[in-house]
């Protein structure tokens, strides 16, 4: 596996600036769901959401449970998500009548997301909201609302804290950007 050195182009957000963002979020969403009462479930979309999770979880300071669920709309080498997104594991909470918050890596298109709010809909929890650390807001094709976002990030291809290239890379405490001329899957 190829040193991340060799096509890291920048590093777009470092660690520090991340935990400082990921605590106001978290203060954030302790203030908004003081009142939930317990049925606040944050739903973590693997695999790329889960580092930005359990930052996340720990300035979160009401009562709540965690679940989780898999997507599949890249596949391995592709660097596009084309609307056709497939469950691959459900989650195993009951949501109805609860608050649910998706914890999502980074909204690109828009496809995924959209497609998760459309399922989970069908449960009828109380409230459905989406909470995702990075936004690639100039690549948005489909209309998706994002109540808590961490930052804004350009159109590049990024990877590391929870953001991977094909499965790997996900481990680094930053989020960097990809230089794709150096970048060659082996
Ligand atoms: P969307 O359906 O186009 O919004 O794609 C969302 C999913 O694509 C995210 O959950 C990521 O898994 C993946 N993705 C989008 N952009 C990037 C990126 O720059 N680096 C790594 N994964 C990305
Ligand atoms: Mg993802």
């Amino acid at each position: 596996m190829r040193d991340y050195r060799e096509f890291l182009q920048e590093i777009l957000i470092d660690p520090h600036t991340l935990q400082a963002r990921i605590a106001e979020l978290g203060a954030e969403i302790s203030r908004d769901y003081a009142d939930s009462g317990g049925n606040l479930i944050l739903l973590c979309i693997l695999r790329g959401g889960v580092v930005f999770l359990v930052d996340l979880m720990r300035h979160i300071t009401i009562p709540h449970m965690l679940d989780f669920m898999a997507i599949s709309s890249y596949g391995v080498g592709k660097r596009e998500s084309n609307g056709n997104v497939r469950l691959t594991m459900d989650l195993s909470t009951n949501i109805r009548g609860k608050d649910v918050l998706i914890v999502e890596d980074i909204i690109d298109s828009g496809y995924t997301i959209a497609s998760v709010i459309e399922l989970l809909q069908t449960r009828q929890p109380r409230s459905l909201k989406v909470c995702a650390l990075l936004d690639k807001v100039e690549r948005r094709e489909a209309n998706v609302p994002i109540h808590y976002r961490g930052f804004v990030i350009p159109n590049k291809f990024v990877f590391g804290y929870g953001l991977d290239i094909d499965e790997y890379y996900r481990n680094l405490p930053f989020i960097g950007v990809v230089d794709l001329e150096k970048y060659q899957p082996e």
